[in-house]
């Protein structure tokens, strides 16, 4: 009984911490991009799990993946295209004075993920740094650290 009060009261102060990361950010616009940048890590992280071995390989986990990824890659330019800024924002003015090369970036990691072939570890491994050496180049001319 204790023991699941503990670990109840656990998993409680995860999900805190997570939704208070973003608790300072007011402007909306802001938020949903880096809640898409939050599903993007996610997925990746799955895939990354899998092939450091830290999690075993499941290929239904890694085909959901994909598809997260997928479809949030899709969705980077509609959520950026606003140029809307926070304080607590990351994002470089870059963005929005060279558009088209973000964009293209954003198009790069459709590429990459498309190219993932989620049946089997060594498949995923071949495919899982293409994909982040996306997340990389873009995060290097359009993020501000
Ligand atoms: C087309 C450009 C682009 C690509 C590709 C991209 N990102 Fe980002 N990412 C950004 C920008 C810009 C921000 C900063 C957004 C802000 O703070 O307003 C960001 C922010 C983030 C954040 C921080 C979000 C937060 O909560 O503040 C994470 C995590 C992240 N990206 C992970 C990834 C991963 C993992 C990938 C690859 C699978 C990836 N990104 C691909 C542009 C990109």
């Amino acid at each position: 009984m204790q023991l699941k009060t503990l670990a109840l009261a656990a998993v409680t102060v995860t999900i805190g911490a997570a939704a208070l990361a973003h608790a300072d950010v007011e402007n909306p616009v802001v938020k949903e991009r880096m809640d898409l940048m939050g599903d993007i890590r996610g997925a990746f992280a799955t895939l990354g799990g899998m092939v450091q071995g830290k999690t075993a390989f499941d290929a239904e986990a890694a085909a959901d993946a994909k598809a997260t990824l997928e479809a949030s890659a899709a969705m980077i330019p509609a959520k950026f295209e606003a140029n809307e800024m926070d304080p607590e924002s990351e994002a470089a003015p870059a963005i929005w004075e060279d558009w088209d090369g973000f964009t293209t970036m954003a198009s790069e990691l459709q590429t990459a993920v498309a190219a993932l072939d989620t049946g089997s570890l060594e498949s995923v491994q071949a495919g899982f740094r293409p994909i982040g050496a996306a997340c990389g180049a873009c995060h290097q001319g359009y993020r501000v650290d």
